[in-house]
């Protein structure tokens, strides 16, 4: 499966999915879109989306969705670790868009505080300036989104949030220790989430990927080709995979489930809990 496949009608709601210049976010922009919502395609630069060669800027591709629609797109710019940026790029969305009722924090990575993967990377020996680097990329850029866009849903009694595991986050892994750690992090930070918010009708969860081919793992990373196209389980997810499964829990299709994290690795990870 590696096309749009959503059956979802997300009617005219306003999502924002961070860190949607290229990869996984920007499929489930893609899919969103497709379901009819009106989307915020987010990113740290400008520049991000032409990475790994995916589109030559970000407002070039929001030019290229908003052409292909139906829901509208803008873009907004802002580094997910620093409480201003978020601030200012929900105050546009907002002003934008509408109130955001779909909220997809899939912004993230392993990076070092000056880029790069860190080096060392283990459990002992990582810096700590990459260790807080890899903290706010992840936990704690999940966790200034959630509070600058989750007391609006409350206060409208209405809202999903998808948050970005890994299957990194549930198993001892090395190298990559810090980044798993705050996979791990995110994923019990939306379990004590969706238990506050159990009164109000939002709803909280993650997805959990096994490797997924975007453009950055295929480009940054050796592979074994036997992995990436093949009629079983035992491969590669391919991005649609992921972005099925977060449109699933943004729609209301999944109007009951709440804390939960799904593990999308085709059964890598096969363990309870
Ligand atoms: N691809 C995989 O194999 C895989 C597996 C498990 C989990 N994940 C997770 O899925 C998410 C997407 O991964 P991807 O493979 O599409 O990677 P990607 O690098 O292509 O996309 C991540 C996006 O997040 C943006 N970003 C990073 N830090 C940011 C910050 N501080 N502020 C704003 N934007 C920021 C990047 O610029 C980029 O556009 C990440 O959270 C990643 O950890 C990916």
């Amino acid at each position: 499966m590696n096309t749009l496949e959503t059956s979802h009608n997300f009617g005219g709601a306003v999502a924002l999915v961070t860190g949607s210049g290229r990869g996984l976010g920007r499929m489930i922009v893609e899919t969103l879109l497709a379901g009819g919502a009106h989307v915020a395609l987010h990113d740290i630069s400008e520049e991000a989306p032409a990475a790994f060669g995916e589109a030559e800027s970000l407002t070039a591709l929001a030019a290229e969705l908003s052409a292909r629609g139906p829901g509208k797109v803008i873009a907004v710019l802002g580094d997910i670790s620093k409480e201003a940026d978020v601030a200012a790029m929900v105050a546009k969305i907002e002003a934008g868009l509408g109130p955001i009722s779909i909220l997809v924090n899939c912004a993230g990575g392993d990076i070092a505080a000056k880029g790069g993967k860190p080096n060392p990377n283990d459990a002992l020996n990582i810096s700590i300036e990459d260790a807080n680097a890899v903290m706010n990329r992840n936990f704690f850029g999940t966790m200034l989104v959630c509070r600058a866009v989750v007391p609006g849903m409350v206060k409208r009694q209405k809202g999903s949030v998808i948050n970005f595991g890994s299957l990194n986050g549930h198993i001892g892994v090395s190298p990559e220790v810090v980044y798993g750690c705050a996979k791990a992090a995110i994923i019990h930070y939306t379990r004590c989430l969706a238990l506050e918010m159990r009164p109000h009708g939002v709803r909280v969860n993650a997805v959990s990927p096994g490797p997924t081919t975007t453009a950055r793992f295929l480009a940054t990373r050796t592979t074994d080709a036997s992995m990436i196209d093949n009629v079983s389980l035992e491969r590669y997810a391919k991005p649609a995979e992921i972005a099925n499964a977060v449109a699933f829990l943004a729609s209301g299709a999944s109007g009951f489930v709440n804390g939960q994290v799904l593990r999308v690795d085709g059964g890598m990870s096969l363990f309870p809990g």
